[in-house]
Parts: structure tokens; sequence; C-alpha cells
């Protein structure tokens, strides 16, 4: 399973992406709200320098037209670029029209197994749904991940599914078992995945008994070495 950050902050993208499990960054316009001093254009490039796999860059436009400009002048800032597009009637057509373009799409703000039908079938590379954003209504989001999972393999489609607007790291692990391609994460969760409260005692505990282990051995080595004789041979 693929696991991108799902950010537009250059701090956590280096630090995820030093562990070396980071696949890809999913950003949108509210994540590129929380930069400061910088464009999105620099975003983005800064973001593709330091991670070589899909980096999405979301659209704004409400209309085909507007939304294909503004895709087509992102994909030209990095080969690594994937032109995030909202689901809706406009943003099947844009989709389609990126498909004949050779411009790979990510259909975001997708919230039931037909809609990421729809997509896969515009021809969208990535297909988003927002679990947390749907158990935030008393939904089962994870329904919508095991149904379109299931439909693209069980037709073949040429998409991937990636659990998007993920809370916590259960998510992740439901995503895996019900055959989500990706996962997006925000920070906060892939901490979260790393640590655990046995492990982090575990670290502490090793570390000190290693301590005091070598500790002993120097005392011990001190006490014998002015009595030890040299080893005879033969
Ligand atoms: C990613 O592609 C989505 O934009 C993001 O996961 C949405 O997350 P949110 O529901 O926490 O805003």
């Amino acid at each position: 399973m693929k696991l991108f950050l799902d950010t537009a902050d250059i701090d956590e993208i280096r630090t995820v992406n030093s562990w070396g499990v980071l696949d890809g960054v999913t950003t949108n316009p509210t994540l590129f709200g929380k930069v400061k001093g910088m464009t999105y254009e620099e975003v983005l490039q800064e973001i593709c320098g330091i991670n070589g796999g899909p980096v999405s860059a979301e659209v704004v436009a409400d209309d085909v037209e507007g939304m294909l400009r503004e895709g087509r002048h992102y994909a030209k800032l990095a080969d690594n670029i994937v032109v995030k597009v909202p689901m809706s009637e406009n943003g099947l057509a844009a989709m389609s029209r990126f498909k004949a373009e050779g411009i790979k799409t990510n259909c975001t703000l997708i919230f039931t197994a037909n809609q990421g039908l729809l997509a896969a079938k515009a021809g969208a590379s990535l297909l988003s749904p927002f679990v947390g954003r749907v158990d935030d209504i008393n939904e089962d989001g994870m329904q919508v991940i095991r149904e379109l999972a299931e439909i693209i393999r069980f037709f073949e489609y040429d998409s991937e599914v990636l659990t998007a607007s993920v809370r916590h790291p259960r998510h992740v692990t439901e995503a895996a078992l019900n055959g989500s391609h990706i996962a997006t994460l925000p920070f906060k969760v892939f901490q979260q995945m790393v640590h655990h409260p046995l492990t982090d005692k575990g670290i502490v505990q090793f570390k000190r008994d290693w301590e005091a282990a070598r500790a002993a051995l120097n005392d011990g080595a001190k006490e014998a070495s002015p009595k030890r004789e040299p080893a005879k041979v033969g």
C-alpha cells in the first residue's frame, strides 16, 4: 500500500521523506492556506524536488476551460504533478480532457462509490473518497472504500483508490484491509503510526539496561586488570 502525506508544509514533507516511507503528497487550497510567504507554484515545485511520487495540485475554477487552464499550468511545473479536480459534471468533463492530453488527475471530494466509478470512467488516475468527512456525518466512510476498491478491481479500471480525509491511524489500517491502493495522511497520523507506548518504554528500558551492563563490565575490568597475568602460549 502506498502512503502519501496530506500537507503543503515543506518541513513535514522533508521529515517523512527522510523516513523512506513516502510515496507522494496531496495538497489542497486549505492546506496551502497554512503556508506563509510562498506562492502555490513555489510550494509545488519544492515538494516535487523532495519526493518523486505523485504530487496533487488542486484546481479551483468551476468551469471546464478554467479547470483546464489551471491544470495545464500546474502540470508544466514538474513531471510528477497530478491535477486534482473536484467531482462535478464540469470536473468529469475536465478529467476526460486531461486524460486525452496525457495529464494525470486525482478526483477529489468523492463521497460515494458511484462518484468514484464515474471518475474512473472519465480517466482519473486517483480516486479520493473522504472517509473522515463521511464518518463526521454519522455514516461509514470505510464502506465507500470497500465498495469502490472492489469495483475498480472487478472491472480492472486503470485507477487507484486513494483514501483521503484520514483522521487517525485506525483509518489507515482499515483502508489497507479494505483494498485501498493508497492513503493520504496528515503528518500527525504518520507520527501516531510510528509510536506505541510499549515501544517507547522498551527503548528507554533497553538503553538503561545497556548502560548498566557496560558500567558493570567497566567496573569488573578495573578491579581485575591490576592482577591480570598475560596468557601463556603452549
Ligand atoms: C486530500 O486529498 C484531501 O483534500 C484531504 O484529505 C481532506 O482532508 P480533511 O477532510 O481533513 O480536510
